[in-house]
């Protein structure tokens, strides 16, 4: 028998960008209570190294498993790349993370030509997009992959169909628009926003693939697989805490969301180190017998 299980799923990023990603949980599982956690304060990861961007994560995964989660999704690709295995390892509850949503999509896009792939310098160089794409039987020289430090702030600002962000995607996509990208992966939670930007500069012939809507698939189907949905046919709940409240806030965060954000909750570092302490603890414990 089916038992509705209304523990929350738990959703982080490095700072706001991750709402791109609890948006597609929430059309997808608008039943669910989902809990957001935002690093703001130390946002961006995509520029760390990835000792510091897997010591983040983990204290971000581990304040969400102390909120009693049932899930945890990694919606920062930066972080994904670099701290999946670890997570899936110290967590007690099934980890997501949005590196391999995003392959799939692309592998099915069915385009013709080079897959492209744009993501924060920590996302590319990593290599974890190219390694996905490798695996699903794609050779290296059909894979283009660009760093695109700005195009971050630019979503920050607000700077959607700016003169601005036009020409920053001049500077990042003209090879790839030269080399005939037929699928380009949005490698970062922030780059949806850019679809519109980063559509008419690319053209017709590409097409963008983002890994929410996938991701959100992929929730429900493991959330289903292991009797956890919580199947009460309502609205759930939204929460979000903060570990830092930016000065435009609410313009961000409704930008991203696609409606204002309420019910919105600061923590400090230190405060949610602790909070995760004894699940990670009891998780290390167990890994070391
Ligand atoms: N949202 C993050 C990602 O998907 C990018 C922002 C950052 O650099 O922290 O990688």
């Amino acid at each position: 028998m089916t038992v509705a299980d209304r523990r929350p799923i738990g959703v982080f990023d490095s700072g706001l960008g991750g709402l791109t990603v609890l948006r597609a949980l929430h059309a997808r599982l608008p039943g669910e209570n989902l809990v957001y956690f935002g690093d703001t304060a130390r946002v961006p990861y995509g520029t760390k190294g990835e000792k510091t961007v897997r010591a983040f994560a983990r204290q971000d995964a581990g304040f969400l498993a102390g909120l009693g989660v049932k899930m945890v999704v990694v919606a920062c690709n930066t972080a994904s790349a670099f701290a999946l295995d670890h997570l899936r390892e110290v967590l007690p509850v099934p980890v997501l993370g949005v590196i391999n949503p995003g392959v799939r999509a692309a592998l099915a896009s069915g385009r013709q030509g080079p897959v492209g792939v744009v993501g924060t310098s920590g996302t590319i160089r990593s290599n974890r997009y190219q390694e996905g794409l490798m695996a699903g039987g794609l050779v290296a020289d059909d894979i283009l992959a660009r760093e695109c430090p700005l195009f971050v702030p630019l979503v920050e600002e607000g700077l959607m169909g700016h003169a601005m962000t036009g020409m920053a995607c001049e500077e990042y996509l003209t090879p790839l628009r030269e080399a005939g990208v037929g699928t380009l992966i949005l490698g970062c939670t922030h780059y949806p926003l850019l679809k519109d930007d980063i559509g008419r500069f690319m053209g017709p012939g590409t097409a963008l693939v983002d890994s929410a809507d996938v991701l959100a698939e992929a929730a429900a189907e493991r959330l289903g697989e292991l009797d956890l949905l919580a199947d009460n046919g309502g609205e759930g709940r939204l929460e979000f805490h903060l570990s830092d409240i930016p000065w435009k806030f609410a313009e961000i965060g409704a930008r991203f969301m696609g409606k204002e954000i309420t019910d919105v909750q600061s923590v400090g570092l230190d405060e949610m180190e602790a909070a995760g302490q004894a699940v990670l603890e009891a998780a290390d414990r167990k890994e070391s017998t």
